[in-house]
């Protein structure tokens, strides 16, 4: 729009410049003209600039997300890009919170967004900035033009190896981000905070199940990340009123039962992945079969024993959690389903959701893996009244299989197989 001014009013003074040289006489007149002209060209751009800015959103209304609005809950879900936090963001919307997705897209997809978007196009539903938590500015800047009035906060590095790997990646990305976001939830007055948290905290109990009680020996720099940024919000709950909800997780499988999102990590990290994918990509061809780790631990098949909780129940968790979170209260819950399985029944719940006779190899034990490690989900049941309802891990995996079928590249691609 300058641009267009700057060149019309350069045009002119040329112009007149050359019809002008003759006389005065003749060119008294062509100024008057050129006068009148220009207050025309400045009056049009004037009004032109007032209608573009009025069809701008934020210039008639602010942005619906930057007020509070009654009846209207406005969650901040960061790193909800990734697996967890795009199937809890699309939960949200369907329950008719206003949601804000924050991500770096390190790791999540922007496509997931995408989907979420076209799901819920209506002004006001979602929006998406792309930002790094670990940028205090950027941070600020969000929390200073929208008015959230919780935080989900899911965004981290997630990987057990990985962290044995770069540990002061985990502990910059899980620690010391959740301090950044917290920080920005105090000056800011957000008042509720939902904690992606894991049972690598537990470490490696003695007794199983594991209460929210049992002690917290984190053995690996993920699970120690993650004990610390629960840490720092249990001593910052001490004085303040914000509403606190920290959900352990246990091992997370499965994705949205109506196909519209998956889990799609990147290629590069599938080395240290997790056993569904790794099931997955067996099934595919991807990799020429799956290795099993361990097969002599004290367990009724040798293999070790996880709880493996669906995404679904997951985000309800945290759905109830929210509903549920009060000031100055802070909750600590388990979310599993309260049921060991071995490996070796997960490779056969794969291999049957497949349909695809999966080549297992069985290797010695991977330092570091524990031989048993299930919840006891009584607290949550009881406070929350939440309770796994996909507890069938054929049925979770081939819902999960569905969606990586059609989905031969995860997000990049989609294309339904045939
Ligand atoms: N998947 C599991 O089995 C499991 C188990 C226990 C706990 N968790 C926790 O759940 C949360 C979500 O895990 P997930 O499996 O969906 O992982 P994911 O990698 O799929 O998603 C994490 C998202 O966070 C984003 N992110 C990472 N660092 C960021 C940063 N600095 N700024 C902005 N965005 C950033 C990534 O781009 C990605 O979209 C994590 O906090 C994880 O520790 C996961």
């Amino acid at each position: 729009m300058l641009n267009i001014g700057r060149n019309r009013n350069q045009g002119r003074p040329n112009r007149s410049m050359s019809l002008g040289m003759g006389s005065m006489d003749y060119a008294d007149p062509k100024k008057k003209t050129n006068f009148v002209g220009k207050i025309i060209l400045a009056a049009t751009l004037t009004a032109l600039c007032i209608i573009m800015l009025k069809q701008s959103p934020n210039f008639s209304t602010p942005s619906r997300f930057s007020i509070h609005e009654q009846g209207v809950t406005h969650v901040l879900v960061t790193g909800g890009a990734g697996y967890i936090g795009s199937h809890a963001a699309l939960r949200l919307l369907k329950d008719s919170y206003r949601v804000t997705v924050v991500d770096n897209l390190s790791r999540g997809n922007l496509a997931a967004v995408k989907i979420l978007q076209e799901l819920f196009p209506e002004p006001g539903r979602l929006q998406f900035i792309y930002a790094d938590l670990g940028d205090a500015k950027s941070v600020n800047k969000i929390f200073s033009e929208n008015a959230f009035d919780a935080v989900m906060h899911f965004a981290a590095v997630a990987y057990v190896g990985e962290s044995t790997l770069e540990p002061l990646r985990y502990y910059h990305n899980i620690t010391s981000n959740t301090l950044g976001v917290l920080e920005a939830m105090a000056a800011h007055g957000v008042k509720t905070l939902i904690y992606s948290s894991t049972c690598a905290t537990y470490g490696e109990p003695d007794k199983m199940p594991i209460t929210e009680d049992t002690p917290q020996v984190p053995i690996n720099p993920y699970g120690k990340a993650k004990k610390m940024a629960e840490d720092i919000i249990l001593d910052f709950s001490k004085n303040s009123d914000m509403a606190i909800m920290i959900l352990r997780y246990f091992n997370v499988i499965g994705s949205d039962p109506n196909g519209r999102l998956g889990e799609a990590p990147r290629p590069e990290l599938r080395e240290h992945g997790r056993i569904s994918g790794a099931c997955f990509d067996a099934a595919r061809g991807i990799m020429p079969g799956l290795k099993v780790k361990g097969t002599d631990y004290s367990t009724p098949d040798g293999t070790c024993i996880r709880d493996y909780i669906d995404v679904t129940d997951l985000v309800d968790a945290h759905v109830k959690a929210l509903e549920k979170a009060r000031p100055k209260k802070v909750g600590i819950y388990n979310v599993g389903t309260g049921k060991g399985r071995s490996v070796k029944e997960f490779v056969e719940a794969c291999k049957k959701a497949t349909g695809v006779d999966i080549k297992v190899d069985y290797l010695p034990r991977r330092p570091g893996d524990y031989a048993e490690v299930y919840s006891d989900p009584t607290k949550i049941k009881l406070e929350l009244n939440w309770t796994a309802k996909y507890t069938d891990l054929r049925q979770s995996l081939a819902i999960a299989w569905r969606w990586q079928k059609s989905h031969r590249n995860g997000y990049g691609t989609s294309r339904v197989a045939a």
